[in-house]
């Protein structure tokens, strides 16, 4: 693709000019003993890669990306195709270099390209742009971003040369003698002038432990061929670690709901035991909302101001609007909550569920695909599924919408201010008028008009002296 055509086509203010960035995302991430690809894995409610995808996505357009893509690449591709970036297929993983042997291709149009690694989540745009202009400032051939972790084991070590200048990349696996205490890292994360880095791919060998094609011998060979390759030490160790088991895995999503959990608070939201509360990253509150310890925030949920979530609710790629009060113990997925409505404890909001302004959901109640009308209640031990019930209505404990036949779902129609006696069995499809009144435990198989009174079930008959009787004439035989 001719560079200078693309950027006259898109607008790319802002963004760094000759610029590719490739992601290495095509491994199979062995050390997690995972059947799916370990760029897929999640931290913080988001697959590895798209962490990676999203901050590169901030330094250069989408179509300037090229995720390199392997081990069950159809699965990776599909997972992350919404970002708009492009694929580069790597059809066996023989290392590090190899993968950039595979996107050659791709980036030769490119004056330079930053390289990401797709088990690298918390990397930061601000540190891959720093990166991008270290690179460009001192003029050499590569930049390698490094790091000093406290514990620097399992990472490729800096040989350090003189002033930023480096002499190699050494593998843990390689390291001998002195370069064992070496306590800065590699990162994964380099910047190349792309000429360089193609003339040098071809000469990478795979003389070494796992026999692979390393990224990370570019450095010494260009160095040989006098080429400057600089180290720029990031500022904040924490951005560059890895994810390889998955322990690390565990790591960098305590991280990951640290920063989480401090961005909400810094914005008004009052966390008692904020340690103890799972937030994914795209989760949003409102100010003075108090979420309890124990909470589970995930997917695209947005909770207004005013809230407070009890613990031990879980809820997901939900909407829940101001004031409203979730006691403990709610599961709350792909719903709608109105202001001012009260949940739980126990209440189970399965997807479709809208519950309108002040009304409320009470203990062992679940609710799916149905709508509470404003200041409408459930309070107790009821399944309402595939209805609709008007504003004020008060559904009685234990009521039951019978919607499923076996074969297909219907209907329930509960109007405005009906009065649904406890232990009702609604059999659907069916319409209880405005106003009308189920006589508690019915079950009712026909549509009840409005104001009506309904009862569907065997009027009372009582026999007088039937139990004395019984037990005197069971005493009787046994004597
Ligand atoms: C690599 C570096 C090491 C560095 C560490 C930082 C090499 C040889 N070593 O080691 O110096 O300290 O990262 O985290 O590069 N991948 C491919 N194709 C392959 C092999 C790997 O795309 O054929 C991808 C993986 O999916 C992964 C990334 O490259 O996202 C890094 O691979 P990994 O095997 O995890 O390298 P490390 O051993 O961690
Ligand atoms: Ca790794």
């Amino acid at each position: 693709m001719p560079r200078n055509l693309k950027q006259a086509v898109l607008p790319t203010a802002g963004k760094l000019e000759g610029f590719a960035i490739a992601i290495l995302a095509a491994g199979k991430g062995t050390r997690l003993k995972s059947k799916h690809p370990k760029v897929l894995h999640a931290v913080g409610g988001k697959p590895l890669l798209l962490h990676v995808i999203e901050a590169a996505r901030q330094v250069v357009p989408a179509d300037r990306i090229f995720a390199i893509i392997g081990h069950e690449a159809e699965g990776v591709r599909q997972a992350v195709a919404h970002s708009g970036v492009n694929f580069v297929l790597q059809p066996e993983q023989r290392g590090t270099g190899h993968a950039l042997v595979c996107a050659a291709q791709a980036l030769a149009p490119y004056a330079n390209v930053l390289v990401l690694s797709g088990d690298v989540p918390l990397i930061r745009p601000q540190t891959i742009r720093a990166l991008a202009e270290f690179h460009l400032q001192h003029r050499g051939a590569m930049a390698v971003l490094t790091a000093r972790p406290p514990d620097a084991s399992g990472y490729g070590r800096i040989v350090r040369r003189r002033g930023a200048e480096i002499a190699a990349i050494v593998e843990q696996k390689a390291l001998r003698g002195k370069q064992e205490r070496i306590a800065e890292i590699n990162s994964g994360i380099y910047a190349f002038r792309v000429k360089d880095l193609l003339a040098r791919l071809t000469d990478l060998t795979n003389d070494n432990f796992h026999h692979e094609y390393y990224l990370t011998d570019i450095a010494a060979l260009l160095v040989r061929a006098r080429q400057k390759v600089m180290a720029l030490e990031a500022e904040n160790a924490h951005e560059v670690l890895g994810v390889n088991t998955r322990a690390e895995l565990a790591q960098l999503d305590v991280l990951l709901r640290r920063r989480k959990a401090e961005e909400l608070m810094s914005a008004g939201v009052t966390l008692l035991r904020p340690e103890t509360c799972l937030i994914d990253d795209q989760v949003q509150v409102g100010a003075d909302t108090v979420i309890e310890p124990f909470v589970h925030l995930s997917g695209k949920t947005i909770i207004g101001s005013d809230c407070r979530i009890g613990s031990f609710s879980v809820i997901r790629d939900s909407e829940i609007a101001n004031g409203v009060e979730i006691r403990p113990g709610c599961v709350i997925t792909g719903s709608r909550v109105h202001q001012a409505a009260v949940l739980g404890p126990y209440s189970h909001l399965r997807p479709g569920s809208e519950i309108g302004e002040g009304a409320h959901v009470g203990n062992f109640v679940e609710t799916k695909k149905s709508r509470l009308g404003k200041g409408a209640k459930a309070n107790h031990l009821s399944y309402l599924g595939d209805s609709d019930i008007g504003a004020n209505v008060n559904v009685g404990a234990g009521t039951i919408t019978c919607n499923y036949d076996g074969i297909s779902k219907h209907p329930t129609i509960i109007e405005e201010g009906a009065f649904i006696g406890s232990d009702a069995t609604l059999v659907a499809p069916v319409r209880i008028g405005a106003g009308a009144y189920i006589a508690a435990g019915s079950c009712i198989t026909q549509d009840v008009p409005p104001d009506a009174l309904a009862l569907g079930r065997a009027y009372q008959t009582v026999k007088e002296g039937w139990a004395k009787k019984r037990r005197e004439a069971r005493a009787a035989k046994k004597s």
